[in-house]
């Protein structure tokens, strides 16, 4: 069972998004799998580094076309983005501390929930508003690299 069963519920409608968000999920299931059972802690660390790495990355495009395109409810958007980095910290931190963290009953529903309401609500909106402004993500992107 992955840590994140890909689930329709995370599907915006667009399929460029839809496969960015699929690769992510993946890419997070993909490095769970590589754990295997009884994993130390520094691989833990590690995981959870990477994993809060890429989910970064993908949040960071995100806010830096919203702020390009002045988009009206970056605040909000930025606030869920946040939200759930610092879950990923906190994990981390008590991890870090010697702590064992249940991955699998902490981490997995927590980003479940997450990705279920952030795609489907926030996601959804700021994607179908690129849409109708004819706004490509990456294109855009480059084309404003001090956003
Ligand atoms: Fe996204
Ligand atoms: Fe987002």
């Amino acid at each position: 069972m992955p840590l994140l069963p890909w689930s329709e519920r995370f599907k915006l409608g667009i399929p460029s998004v839809d496969h960015e968000h699929k690769e992510l999920v993946d890419l997070i299931n993909e490095l769970y799998d590589s754990l295997g059972h009884a994993p130390t802690k520094d691989a833990v660390m590690a995981f959870l580094e990477e994993i809060n790495a890429r989910i970064h990355a993908h949040f960071a495009l995100e806010e830096k076309v919203m702020r390009g395109m002045r988009y009206d409810e970056l605040d909000a958007h930025k606030h869920e983005h946040e939200d759930l980095l610092d879950g990923i910290h906190d994990i981390m931190d008590r991890t870090e501390a010697g702590g064992f963290v249940d991955l699998e009953a902490e981490l997995g529903p927590r980003l479940q929930a997450w990705f279920g309401n952030h795609f489907a609500t926030k996601d959804a909106r700021l994607h179908h508003f690129m849409e109708e402004q004819g706004i490509d993500e990456e294109s855009f992107a480059r084309q404003h690299p001090d956003a």
